[in-house]
């Protein structure tokens, strides 16, 4: 047993399966699961409840002072807090999903989220999810993942949990949120140079998180 800190990062698109494998390979390993797209979320959700237009990045950068976000873990699941009010199923709305695609490409929003994820991985062993957490959170990080599947299949899965949502509104959606992410000026969605490339579209959820736990192992002998 080491007293070693260890940080994990596992990046990709939406619907890569990414939190629920994250999820389960920290529980597996003994790490923190940190979600960073719930921090975006809640300040998402921040800016819809102060009516801010989030496409005014002028307004939104305004906004960001009054915004005190914390979060702590509850049985290991992660919970979001917005000004104390616990907002982790308030965030979950396909109307936040879509604010948070646009809020997260605003440089002032990223730069305001950068220190909270780092301190998080400061101070224990985390599997931290997201977008450019290899990249550019933990550059550094032991292990680098990243993990993608087909926009059919991303898709597909998604609109297996809704229910009365048209496949075609979903594909529309998670295909919005990929060009979003992947072409934005900063931190865009991309794979780090260093990342193990992990392509979860022929794997049920148990051989992706199989292989996630794998591979970190390999990484750091654990
Ligand atoms: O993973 P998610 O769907 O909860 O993320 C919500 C949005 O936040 C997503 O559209 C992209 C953005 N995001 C980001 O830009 N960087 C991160 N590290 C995590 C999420």
């Amino acid at each position: 047993m080491t007293n070693q800190i260890y940080s994990v990062a596992i990046d990709g698109p939406a619907g890569a399966g990414k939190s629920t494998i994250a999820r389960q390979a920290a529980k597996a390993l003994g790490f923190v699961y940190v979600d960073t797209g719930a921090i975006y979320r809640t300040i998402a959700y921040a800016a819809i409840l102060s009516k801010v237009d989030v496409k005014d990045a002028q307004m939104v950068e305004a906004l960001l002072p009054q915004v005190q976000i914390t979060m702590d873990w509850l049985d290991g699941v992660q919970q979001m807090y917005l000004a104390q009010e616990n907002v982790t199923g308030e965030i979950r709305t396909s109307e936040v999903s879509s604010t948070a695609s646009i809020v997260a490409a605003i440089p002032a929003v990223r730069q305001f989220l950068l220190d909270m994820q780092r301190d998080v991985a400061r101070k224990r062993s985390v599997i931290m999810d997201g977008r450019d957490i290899g990249t550019v959170v933990l550059p550094d990080a032991a292990v680098k993942i990243y993990l993608f599947a087909s926009v059919e299949v991303r898709a597909k899965r998604r609109w297996l949990e809704m229910q009365h949502v048209p496949f075609e509104t979903v594909l529309m959606d998670v295909a919005a949120r990929d060009e979003r992410d992947m072409n934005r000026e900063i931190a865009p969605l991309k794979p780090a140079q260093d990342a193990v490339m992990l392509d979860t579209s022929k794997l049920d959820l148990q051989q992706s998180i199989d292989a996630v736990v794998e591979i970190i192992r390999k990484k750091i002998a654990l």
